[in-house]
């Protein structure tokens, strides 16, 4: 049996497709939803996140606007900006963008955002209403790979489901939504003793460890539904030759632009899988596409 693709770009279109509907409707009724990101500092991974959110969230008709601070920037001086953008009612959502400077306290700015404003669902009354199950913004990752499962029809309910990462941005809330959903729920970390173990016995895996190929053919059962979360710059030819072995297609990608993304599961993975999510192409357009689903929902929330 041949895997199935589950192709992130078209089910990030149609998401985006209803989001824009929602936003054409909250703007006839005069109320455009705005979206502030913030950006300390000029990390350059970190720069080109913020203006695709920017541009994507521009491009769906939201009032978006980015804030860029110097690395300098002090603990209170964002403080006092978000504060502001708190108070302002033309701004809807607001995304701190991680990492933030070493000086700056991550925990305490994230706790600075008001809870129907965190698009980004980090702030500590959001994670305790994900984790009781009731209403809130939920982490746009894990809430795209939801998304991913239920627009191609596969089940959660009742599944074995296996998250390798426990990260605050995916592991965590992954494994909340899948166990909210009625999965039977382990998550494995660089603690795990036997990760093998654990991963075969998979209906359903979601990687996000950022390690690229860490998940060989020999931790992945028969059939099982393989998400990956991990979006890994490889710029070393040989580690190329070692995780695609005679795929001429990837070297001839490396030695036209340098460097080729792969995920966190070694590709040949996917031979034994029924369905997964390809690097680049599954998951990570999901991030930006519940971004803007985050930012009507707490435009919708914070008018009812
Ligand atoms: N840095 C990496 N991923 C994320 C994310 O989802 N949100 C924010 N704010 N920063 C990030």
């Amino acid at each position: 049996m041949s895997a199935r693709v589950l192709d992130g770009v078209a089910i990030a279109a149609e998401i985006k497709e209803e989001v824009g509907r929602e936003v054409r409707s909250l703007a006839e009724a005069g109320a455009v939803p705005g979206l502030t990101v913030v950006l300390v500092g000029s990390d350059p991974a970190s720069e080109i996140y913020v203006r695709s959110k920017v541009k994507s969230s521009a491009e769906l008709g939201i009032a978006s606007n980015l804030i860029t601070l110097g690395v300098d920037t002090s603990q209170a001086e964002l403080l006092g900006i978000l504060q502001q953008l708190n108070e302002d009612d033309a701004v809807d959502g607001i995304l701190v963008q991680l990492p933030l400077p070493r000086h700056i306290d991550t925990r305490a700015i994230l706790e600075a955002v008001d809870p129907l404003k965190d698009v980004d669902g980090f702030h500590p009354v959001n994670v305790g209403r994900l984790t009781i199950g009731q209403e809130s913004l939920v982490p746009c990752t894990p809430a795209g790979v939801m998304q991913v499962l239920q627009r191609s029809g596969i089940a959660v309910r009742g599944r074995d489901c296996v998250m390798v990462g426990r990260s605050d941005i995916v592991g965590k809330p992954m494994s909340t939504l899948l166990l909210n959903a009625g999965a039977t729920v382990a998550v494995c970390h660089k603690e795990t003793r036997d990760l093998r173990e654990y991963t075969r016995r998979a209906e359903i895996l979601v990687v996000a460890t950022g390690v690229p190929g860490l998940i060989t053919p020999d931790m992945v059962a028969e059939g099982a539904v393989l998400i990956d979360v991990g979006i890994n710059r490889l710029d070393r030819r040989e580690d190329v030759e070692r995780l695609f072995p005679g795929n001429a297609a990837k070297l001839a990608a490396f030695d036209k632009r340098g460097s080729v993304l792969v995920g966190d599961f070694a590709p040949q993975s996917y031979l034994r899988s029924s369905a997964y999510t390809p690097v680049p192409g599954g998951v990570g357009a999901l991030t930006i596409a519940m971004l803007m689903h985050n930012t009507v929902k707490a435009a919708r929330m914070r008018r009812s």
